[in-house]
């Protein structure tokens, strides 16, 4: 197989790109060379995908059997490679993402959920979110526009695993180690399904190899782990306890801890961690246990990672303000 990854150095990509390395591919990267190395063994092409000459380069060293795009975060971006792609590669696989439905984050939902409408211009007030969910809704239709049967649109929900570049988990994990009283989100048992990032690689390279098409959503079983599971095992591979206190959802948002980012993972809508990815697991999507997610993470974030992307600022609270929280929640149980 003959594989073009737009991307490739970063997480999902890093992760398609060892997978497909292994499978034997023929793997070939196209980045600007910014966020980090290639790695060995696949031929790296350096270029813009901003830039419709760059494409055009690229396009002219295919063809291929199939191209991953996981940098494609804007409809016009998309929308310039499907055009300049079109006649250098069989399928096109897009990592979309479940921003793009409607029902996203407060409904439950399925492989048949309503899509956003695509408008090139956002409401007033649009939610970074929501205009994430926009403007993948639009690259998807410029994928299937182009692509027709030849477009296969992957949904993940949360992924983790190493090399995470949002920084959900190895913020967890650090706050973890640091040990001492740890605010923990909401109750213990709230379901939660991130899927392991060498999962959503595995399908991709599978549907490129099979030539599935349609669209999938990508997530563990509903209900196969929960935030109290995950921080125990953080636990486990920090081999620091320290004390979780678990703090009333309410009481959370009353002190203006903001939902998702504030403490990673945490937001307790009923639709949030109920996505059915049952289409993908009726063509062979298997989820490995949160254990080794959270283990092989930890082994990555021990190697001493620099936890400084602009993703990583805009997560989590500071010690201090967990602290304050803190304090509050015992003065209200004290008063209760
Ligand atoms: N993380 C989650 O929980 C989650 C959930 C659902 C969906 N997703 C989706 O999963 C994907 C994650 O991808 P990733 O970041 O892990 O992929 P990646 O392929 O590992 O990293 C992004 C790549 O894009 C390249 N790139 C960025 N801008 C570029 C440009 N203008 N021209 C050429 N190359 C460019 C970067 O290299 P250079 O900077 O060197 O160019 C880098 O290689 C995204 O599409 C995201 O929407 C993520």
């Amino acid at each position: 197989m003959r594989i073009l990854l737009l991307g490739g150095t970063v997480f999902l990509g890093r992760a398609l790109a060892a997978d497909a390395l292994q499978r034997g591919y023929d793997v070939t990267t196209f980045n600007r060379g910014r966020s980090g190395p290639d790695l060995p063994r696949v031929t790296a092409i350096r270029g813009d995908r901003t830039s419709d000459e760059d494409l055009e380069v690229l396009a002219a060293r295919g063809p291929w059997d199939a191209v991953i795009d996981t940098s494609g975060m804007t409809t016009p971006l998309v929308e310039a490679s499907t055009r300049a792609l079109a006649r250098s590669v069989g399928r096109y696989i897009l990592i979309s993402t479940v921003n793009v439905y409607t029902g996203w984050p407060t409904d439950p939902l399925d492989d048949d959920s309503p899509v956003r409408e695509y408008t090139p211009v956002g409401p007033p007030g649009e939610s970074g979110a929501d205009e994430y969910g926009r403007l993948k809704a639009g690259a998807e239709l410029a994928v299937t526009t182009t692509y027709a049967s030849r477009a296969t649109l992957l949904r993940p929900g949360v992924i983790l695993g190493p090399h995470e570049n949002v920084g959900r988990l190895p913020w967890w994990l650090n706050r973890v180690q640091d040990g001492g009283r740890i605010l923990a989100p909401g109750r213990p048992d709230w379901p939660i399904q991130p899927i392991d990032v060498r999962d959503v690689a595995r399908f991709a390279l599978d549907a490129a190899e099979r030539d599935l098409a349609g669209s999938y959503n990508l997530t563990a079983p509903i209900g196969s782990s929960t935030i109290g599971e995950l921080l125990g095992l953080c636990q486990e591979v920090t081999g620091v306890k320290g004390e979780l206190e678990w703090v009333a959802d309410a009481f959370l948002r009353e002190q203006g801890v903001p939902e998702w980012v504030g403490l990673p993972l945490w937001r307790d809508y009923p639709g949030t961690w109920h996505v059915d990815a049952a289409r993908a697991r009726g063509a062979g999507l298997v989820c490995r246990p949160l254990a080794a997610t959270v283990a092989d993470t930890w082994e990555w974030v021990r190697g001493g990672i620099a936890l400084e992307g602009e993703r990583f600022a805009e997560l989590g609270i500071s010690r201090q303000r967990e602290e304050q929280i803190l304090a509050a929640w015992d003065a209200r149980r004290g008063g209760d």
